[in-house]
């Protein structure tokens, strides 16, 4: 079991195992659940110590796969006792494994009637309505990153994307597929204001709106820090973020009037050195109170066409001056020097954090991107850029036919869509 929630419904399947002699219940870790849903709301120590405590039970064993076999192979049970919901849907191939792996020593596959009138997808979105604190939302990204194989990240620059973040999922060969975090994007934090990307909107400002994002969310916010600015003022960065249940602030090696990476050698633009930035890193770490909190260093030396040995040199440094993440990037199309960089830095260090954002080279999908190394892609700003043309031809559809009609039926979601898309809107 996942036992996240645990309802009445475990607990009959646990009293009706333990008519049959001892119990061991395999308690699905956060890397096996992660594999087909949402990350659990408890870690697995807490879910294990839990269900260690309910009557009847008598050991507990982590359950690493979603593959029931090896452990089973192990443990050689006389019974699997399990809820009968799993003779439909996708667990029946499972069923069916365990049921042949089962009769190599002789055990059995025990069904037990599902409890009627538990529906954990109603809890879900009960425990969603109770919201987060700034606390578990902030260690959720580290939660995430040692559970999944690659963590997706989509750019966030209000509520309403904050939402859509929060809410959208698709099924996806019997899985469920949903954002992790959001990104909250300096590009389209300034570009929605109307404004350059070039740190002229200033962090009080920034903050102020990141929490119409965090007051309707429960999901981990990464934040672009930009360059961070003064040392002496990142230190003050770091605390507010973390007080305000942020997991983790990318900043980016670079001094001087910041323009956006993706201009690459177009504008000027000028990197600091590794001891500065080093420094940097070290007051941030220092700033921060708790242990979740995450500095990741982002690196602009292909940005500055500069070769992957400059990157790479500058990787080893800044994780040695303790950062928790690297950020590469590059406006390359082809992606290869990421993919280099990613091969090279992982032959020496295979622990940190890889953050990638493929703008440019987007044609890899997220699992070959995690093939390279890379733990965290960010889809850095494409809330913004999918919204601004549907935006601009309904405005140039009501001026061409001089009224609305032909936007509303072309461009535009039903009038009672919209007033009853909010959660929390009267019905
Ligand atoms: C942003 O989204 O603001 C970023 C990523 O920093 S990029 O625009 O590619 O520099
Ligand atoms: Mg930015």
């Amino acid at each position: 079991m996942s036992a996240d929630m645990i309802h009445p419904g475990h607990l009959n399947i646990i009293h009706e195992a333990v008519k049959l002699g001892s119990v061991t219940v395999g308690v699905l870790t956060d890397a096996a659940i992660a594999s087909y849903k949402r990350l659990p709301y408890l870690t697995y120590e807490q879910r294990a110590e839990i269900v260690s405590n309910i009557k009847g039970v008598d050991r507990v064993v982590p359950q690493t796969t979603l593959d029931y076999v090896p452990n089973l192979r192990e443990l050689k049970p006389d019974y699997v006792v399990h809820g009968d919901d799993w003779k439909e849907g996708v667990q029946q191939k499972t069923r069916q494994r365990i049921i042949e792996a089962m009769a190599e020593w002789g055990g059995q596959v025990i069904d037990i009637p599902y409890t009627q009138g538990i529906s954990s997808t109603a809890m879900n979105q009960r425990l969603k309505e109770i919201g987060t604190t700034p606390e578990i939302r902030m260690k959720r990204l580290r939660r995430l990153i040692g559970a999944k194989k690659i963590v997706r990240i989509l750019e966030s620059h209000s509520g309403l994307t904050g939402l859509i973040i929060e809410n959208t999922s698709v099924e996806v060969n019997g899985t469920k597929q949903e954002f992790d975090g959001m990104w909250a994007s300096s590009l389209t934090d300034s570009t929605s204001k109307g404004k350059p990307d070039i740190e002229a909107v200033d962090i009080t400002t920034r903050l102020h709106d990141l929490n119409d994002a965090l007051e309707v969310t429960t999901k981990p916010v990464i934040f672009d820090g930009d360059t961070g600015g003064k040392v002496e003022h990142f230190v003050f960065t770091v605390r507010t973020l973390e007080r305000l249940g942020i997991s983790a602030v990318i900043i980016e090696d670079k001094v001087g009037l910041k323009q956006n990476s993706l201009f690459g050698t177009d504008a000027v633009q000028t990197q600091d050195t590794i001891e500065g930035f080093c420094a940097k890193i070290k007051a941030g770490k220092n700033a921060q109170i708790t242990e979740d909190f995450m500095v990741i260093a982002r690196i602009e030396s292909l940005i500055a066409g500069k070769p992957v040995e400059d990157a790479l040199e500058r990787a080893y440094a800044y994780v040695a001056a303790g950062a928790d993440g690297i950020m590469i990037h590059s406006k390359n199309k082809d992606g290869q020097d990421i993919k280099e960089f990613c091969l090279r830095f992982r032959e020496k260090d295979v622990e940190t954090p890889i953050v990638a954002v493929p703008t440019t080279y987007n044609q890899f999908t997220e699992d070959e991107l995690a093939s390279w190394g890379i733990n965290v892609v960010i889809y850095a700003n494409h809330m913004l850029r999918s919204a601004y043309p549907a935006m601009v031809n309904c405005a140039k559809s009501i001026l061409q036919h001089q009224r609305s009609l032909e936007a509303s039926n072309d461009y535009c979601m039903p009038i009672k869509e919209i007033l009853t898309l909010i959660p929390g809107t009267k019905q």
